[in-house]
Parts: C-alpha cells; sequence; structure tokens
C-alpha cells in the first residue's frame, strides 16, 4: 500500500489522475471503477483537464460504478447513475452506452447484483478502481462487518453513512435504507485501486485503513492485502497517521525510474 500526502484537494487530485493515467497507458479499451462522493470530483476535474489537453482518451473505455441507492430511479438526480453522468461520463467523454450503474431498482435486486458483477468480470475485470473512504471506515458500500469476500449485493446503510449522505438531500429522511454495492472481493479484484480521502473527518479512517489491524470492523483495511493499491490523503485527512514521515521520506527518496509522470 504506497500512501501519499498532497498538500491540497487539487493536489490530490492531480495525483490521482496522474495515476490513473499511467495505469491505462497502452490498454486501447480501458475499464474503470468509479465512485462517486465528494472525494474524487478533482480527480475527476484532472482528468476531463486531460481529456481537454488530448493526453487522455475515455471514448473507447468502460465504467463500472461501485454502487447505487435501492429505490431511486437513474433519471433522479440524486441517483448515483445520474451523479456519474454528470461527473464522469460526460465531462470525461465515456460513450454513455459503455458507462454502467448497479440497477437500485430491479424487480430482483440480488439477481441483478450478480449480473452486474459477472458483467464486470466479462469486460475482462477493472483495471483502475477509484475509491473514496466512509468516516466509518467502508469502501463502495460495504459498511462495518462486511465479508471480505463479499460480491455486488444488497446492503444496508449504517446509521452514519446515512447521516453522513444527508447533505444531499433536502429531507434527511430521504436518505435510502439499503444500497447496491460492489463487494469487497470484487473491488478487491481490480488491478489497480487508487483511493482518494480529504477533509479531518476522514483521519480516523486513514489512520485505521493504513496502519491498524485488518478485519471487516473498517473494510478499507483490506486494501493492505492489495498488490497495487495507492492511498492519496491530504494533510487534514493524513492527521492521525502515525507513519506519516516515513510515507513522506518513502515519496521523497522514490527513485527517479519508480516516479508516476505528472
Ligand atoms: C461512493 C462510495 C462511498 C464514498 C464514501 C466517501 O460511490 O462508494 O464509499 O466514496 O462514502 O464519500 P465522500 O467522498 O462523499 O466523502
Amino acid at each position: 500500500m504506497d500512501v501519499i500526502i498532497a498538500s491540497d484537494e487539487q493536489e490530490a487530485g492531480r495525483i490521482a489522475a496522474a495515476h490513473i493515467a499511467h495505469a491505462i497507458r497502452g490498454i486501447d479499451e480501458p475499464v474503470l471503477g468509479v465512485a462517486t462522493g465528494s472525494s474524487p470530483l478533482s480527480t475527476y476535474e484532472d482528468l476531463a483537464r486531460r481529456v481537454k489537453e488530448g493526453s487522455l482518451d475515455f471514448s473507447k473505455a468502460r465504467a463500472f460504478a461501485l454502487d447505487e441507492y435501492v429505490g431511486i430511479p437513474a433519471d433522479n438526480p440524486l441517483s448515483y447513475a445520474d451523479t456519474i453522468r454528470t461527473t464522469v461520463t460526460e465531462p470525461l467523454g465515456f460513450d454513455p452506452a459503455n458507462v454502467r450503474t448497479p440497477d437500485g431498482m430491479a424487480n430482483d435486486i440480488a439477481a441483478g447484483a450478480k449480473e452486474y458483477d459477472e458483467a464486470i468480470q466479462g469486460a475482462g475485470g477493472i483495471d483502475v478502481q477509484i475509491l473514496g473512504i466512509g468516516n466509518n471506515g467502508h469502501i463502495g458500500f460495504n459498511e462495518p462487518g462486511s465479508s471480505l469476500v463479499s460480491r455486488t449485493r444488497q446492503i444496508c446503510l449504517t446509521r452514519e453513512t446515512r447521516e453522513a449522505n444527508a447533505r444531499y438531500f433536502s429531507d434527511p429522511a430521504d436518505v435510502p435504507t439499503h444500497a447496491v454495492s460492489q463487494g469487497l472481493g470484487t473491488i478487491m479484484e481490480a488491478r489497480k485501486v487508487v483511493l482518494v480521502a480529504l477533509g479531518e473527518q476522514k483521519a480516523a479512517a486513514i489512520a485505521a485503513a493504513c496502519e491498524g489491524p485488518l478485519g471487516a470492523h473498517c473494510p478499507a483495511t483490506l486494501l493492505q492485502m492489495h498488490p497495487n493499491a495507492t492511498i492519496i490523503v491530504d494533510e487534514a485527512a493524513a492527521g492521525e497517521l502515525r507513519r506519516a514521515d516515513y510515507f513522506r521520506d518513502v515519496q521523497r527518496l522514490l527513485p527517479e525510474s519508480q516516479r508516476i509522470p505528472d
């Protein structure tokens, strides 16, 4: 697990975008796993800048969203399908036909989730999975206690997740109680993981994820077992890392040949 401490949100986004661009270089039809929420927004903005400048092209790429609320139709602006359309599909120039979100309106949610997981495998798996992290250590909507080998499925959201996401809803009572999320086993199959965390409200979860014992109490700790995971945090989210100085040293002393080009 590489931990990179950025000075602020903009730098975190630039570094994350550089890692994503590097990971998909030379892949004709890359497959991205995409997160919603505030954490990846500066990353998407930097990717969009690269598309505009001509150094990146997602016109043949495919994307699979991490998760979707149960009971919110895809054309509702609060749905993750719509959020992905406005933050990823349109600004990055994906073909909408190549971007999928789990179906939170399916009559048979379990069957839809299974088909979604199989579709990711059918696409050849995910080249780069972009993640945020919940204040409680969730990745995707894999709440604490999730099976470490779980697949895409319906999940009951914790109260802290519903409270954190209430900011998007005019009435907190409208926050859905359930979501469909890629599982931890699904996420772990991505060939590269880039997680972005911003702000001091993420500091405890980041310390647990990067330095704590591995376990379902903090699903993001599973990334310690991933062979190619990069965790990019701003100064505030790095605030509780005991080994922050070491992580800074690792980056500062990185041999030129291992540096990710801007
Ligand atoms: C979003 C997702 C969640 C968020 C996490 C952080 O698709 O799966 O795990 O990444 O809740 O949310 P923000 O970035 O809004 O703090």
